[in-house]
């Protein structure tokens, strides 16, 4: 049995827990392989990351799967990349389903293959009635351009006539952003040991606490989720206040 459910007077699990999941290049190169191979043993971590914050009780998991930036990437590793999406999809979604998982995406899914985008919506659409957690999946997601669209959308309004612009408040930009129907997250976790967030969840990361772990993502289990838990069971969240 793992640290966070061997103890028994523990606070709730985080509500949203988001991941950077990085190390899939480097998993590969320190065998060897080509990083595509890297991206393939990442896929097997998501399903350990998705059971995992299941058996916890987590309801809200947002994963990292492709920036806005990633297109920077050689052709041959964005194509690969964009089949094991598809692929990932098509294997897990029966399964998903079946233990009530709802499936959403964050991004800008419009500049993404046909297909994919298909598919995702068919995924939203199966699992759109589940609600033990909601397995939300970033892909050609930036924070830059998400905060942008929602500045231009509340700008739209103003145009309109329906937004006065001193009723513009935190609140009504929150709406905008592609995560307007979920929780901040209480936690992000990422990878590699690399500490930075690359233009992820910028607004909704305000108060999360960010917990860095060395080990590469297709290594990534229960276990090391748990330990991100515990780190995060350790932080005393003020919110600018004092602690109590
Ligand atoms: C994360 O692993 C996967 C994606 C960004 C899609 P990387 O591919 O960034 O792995 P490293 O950072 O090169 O090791
Ligand atoms: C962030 O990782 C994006 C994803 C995990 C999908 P990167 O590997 O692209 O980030 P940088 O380039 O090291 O900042
Ligand atoms: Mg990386």
């Amino acid at each position: 049995m793992g640290i966070v459910q061997s103890t028994t007077f523990l606070p709730d699990p985080p509500a949203h827990i988001a991941i950077i999941m990085d190390g899939n290049g480097r998993w590969a190169t320190r065998r060897s392989l080509s990083r595509l191979k890297g991206h393939e043993q990442g896929a097997k971590a998501v399903r350990e990351a998705v059971k995992g914050c299941r058996e916890l009780g987590v309801p809200y998991l947002t994963l990292f799967a492709f920036s806005s930036e990633n297109w920077k990437r050689p052709e041959e590793e964005v194509n690969h990349l964009m089949g094991l999406f598809k692929f990932f999809i098509k294997r897990e979604l029966k399964e998903l389903k079946e233990v009530g998982v709802r499936v959403n995406f964050i991004g800008d899914m419009s500049r993404l293959p046909e297909d994919i985008q298909k598919l995702a919506n068919f995924a939203c659409e199966e699992t759109h009635e589940n609600n033990d957690l909601v397995l939300t999946i970033a892909l050609n997601y930036g924070a830059q351009a998400e905060i942008v669209t929602a500045a231009k959308l509340l700008a739209e309004q103003v145009k309109a006539g329906n937004l006065d612009p001193q009723d513009i408040c935190e609140e009504k930009l929150a709406g905008f952003l592609d995560t307007s129907d979920m929780p901040d997250p209480d936690l992000i976790i990422r990878t590699s040991g690399e500490k930075r967030l690359s233009n992820f969840l910028l607004w909704q990361s305000a108060y999360s606490e960010l917990v860095f772990l060395d080990v590469l993502w297709p290594d990534f289990d229960k276990t090391c989720l748990e330990q991100a838990i515990e780190e995060y069971y350790g932080r005393c969240r003020r919110y600018g206040a004092v602690s109590v």
